[in-house]
């Protein structure tokens, strides 16, 4: 195959998932251990492959009604008759919470517009972009997006604009999959429904979860990684109250930890998916991984000085 005409990575959320739909703030680093590559070339019918669906674009599965509808809409408006394949091929884990969808919206818009040679900027990929993720996920915050197209950790917050956010931290950062599929949108649909019960113990807790992402913003700042791991523990035992996590995440969380982890959580929608955790140096960040490697499908392991910025 030629070279592909976009190359985009997912996200990883370190803290403030789910509040951040409720205007908290949150911080996300890309994901760049992974990538999305986006292939097109002509061909005698709109087709389109993926890992679990190659076909007529227009049949394409209902996992793919985002990606389908702003594809058919773009050769729309920008007038275009020519058929194409277009080829997504992707180490980001799908379903896992890790920008996935995000990514490959961006990843396939960029790659329209750099095939057929359209001048365009990050804010026309956005507008095409978000037109996908609502159809995937409901109305959702943004984060998964930003982080997406900026390739750059981000202090996110609804509404504002982006701040970026450099990490520059003495220690490690390991990410573990469950191998269960996330539920996002169950997810955040369930804590809405708690909140339109006016659930106090909810309320309570998510303005808990914007204060402990406040904190952890400034123990990044001060290269404090204790305390931020004992911000994640925090943060997830608020995550467990919007009852997001699940048995598999619990078990990793509870093994992470009890291997010298300085705190862990899901990361994402959760009810499935991936969760991390901190460790102070390489040799704690090892034997983390090492107890996680027979209990999770797939263990990554960054240095949060260089690779996450
Ligand atoms: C999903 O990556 C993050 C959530 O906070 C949803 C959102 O921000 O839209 C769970």
């Amino acid at each position: 195959m030629k070279e592909p005409m976009s190359i985009t990575h997912g996200k990883i959320i370190l803290i403030g998932e789910h509040s951040v739909v409720y205007n908290k703030p949150a911080i996300a680093v890309p994901f760049l251990a992974t990538d999305l590559r986006v292939y097109i070339e002509k061909n005698k019918e709109n087709e389109l492959e993926c890992s679990f669906y190659y076909g007529n674009l227009d049949q394409a599965s209902e996992d793919l009604a985002g990606l389908r509808y702003i594809i058919e809409s773009f050769l729309y408006e920008y007038k275009i008759n020519e058929k194409i394949k277009i080829t997504i091929r992707s180490t980001i884990p799908n379903e896992r919470g890790m920008g996935s969808s995000a990514a490959s919206s961006v990843g396939v818009i960029r790659a329209l517009y750099n095939f057929f040679q359209i001048k365009h900027n990050d804010d026309d990929i956005k507008k095409w972009a978000e037109i996908s993720e609502k159809i995937i996920h409901g109305d959702p915050s943004g984060i998964d997006l930003s982080v997406v197209l900026n390739e750059k950790s981000v202090y996110f917050q609804k509404n504002k604009d982006i701040e970026i956010f450099p990490i520059n931290m003495d220690g490690y950062l390991v990410i573990a999959d469950t191998g269960k599929k996330g539920r996002t949108k169950e997810a955040v649909n369930g804590i809405k429904k708690m909140l339109e019960n006016n659930d106090p113990n909810i309320i309570k807790s998510i303005d808990e979860m914007g204060e402990l992402a406040e904190k952890a913003k400034n123990s990044i700042l001060n290269n404090d990684i204790i305390l931020l791991g004992k911000i994640f523990n925090s943060f997830q035992s608020k995550l467990r109250i919007l009852d997001v996590t699940d048995e598999k995440l619990e078990e990793l969380i509870k093994i992470s930890n009890e291997n010298g982890a300085l705190g862990s959580k899901l990361t994402g929608g959760g009810k499935g998916g991936c969760m991390i955790s901190l460790a102070r140096d390489f040799n704690s960040a090892k034997k983390i991984v090492d107890s996680l490697k027979n209990k999770a499908t797939n263990v990554w392991l960054f240095n949060l000085k260089s690779e996450i910025v």
